[in-house]
């Protein structure tokens, strides 16, 4: 699968690399989009050799080029998470308002009914990141807010990151291994 990721300047950057990691990982093309925002975030909550992991992915674009391969509807893609999704960002892509790469990819992913997943941070939610969610899930965006489960007793952050990352391979039907499907059996023999 060749699929667009994006990093946006909300918290939750780790997120993104581990989808990086994942997917490149499992043989699949990133075209990869990272804001300035989300390079702040990246240098403050993760620091180190973040590059490492970002240079991973198959094509990294300069956020400012709206002239990039995946600014258009044409780019054989299938499809485009943004991980974090910032509530500036969220707001871009619910009206439209395409200022930067990662807006225009997200836009040509709706006009083009194609899967569009923002991992939002964000906590709490004001009226406005509402009305911009509902206004996106219902131009076919996915929300989907990085919010672990504990039915499946987490022992660490990894496990926590894996959850969300986990939810985000499921929307494309990409096989995985960061959690293990329910089953109600295990969870009472954990009791
Ligand atoms: C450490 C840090 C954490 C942030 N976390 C969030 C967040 O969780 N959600 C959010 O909407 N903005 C957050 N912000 C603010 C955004 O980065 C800021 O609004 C930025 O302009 C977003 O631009 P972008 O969406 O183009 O990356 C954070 C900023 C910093 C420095």
């Amino acid at each position: 699968m060749n699929l667009i990721v994006a990093m946006s300047g909300g918290s939750g950057a780790q997120y993104g690399l581990r989808l990086i990691e994942v997917l490149t990982s499992l043989g699949h093309e990133v075209e990869l989009v990272v804001s300035d925002g989300a390079r702040k975030v990246l240098d403050l909550e993760v620091g180190g050799d973040y590059q490492s992991i970002l240079d991973k992915a198959t094509n990294i674009h300069d956020v400012r080029n709206i002239g990039a391969s995946i600014a258009s509807g044409t780019h054989k893609n299938s499809g485009m998470i943004i991980v974090p999704c910032s509530m500036k960002t969220l707001a871009a892509v619910a009206n439209g308002f395409s200022q930067n790469l990662i807006h225009r990819a997200a836009d040509c992913m709706m006009k083009e009914g194609r899967k569009l997943v923002l991992v939002n941070r964000e906590t709490p939610l004001n009226r406005i990141h509402l009305k911009n969610m509902l206004q996106a899930q219902e131009a076919g965006a996915t929300i989907l807010p990085a919010s672990p489960g504990f039915y499946y007793h987490p022992k660490s952050v990894d496990d926590v990151i894996n959850f969300v990352v986990g939810k985000v391979l499921n929307v494309f039907g990409i096989d995985h291994n960061l959690f293990k499907p329910w089953d109600p059996e295990t969870a009472k023999s954990r009791l």
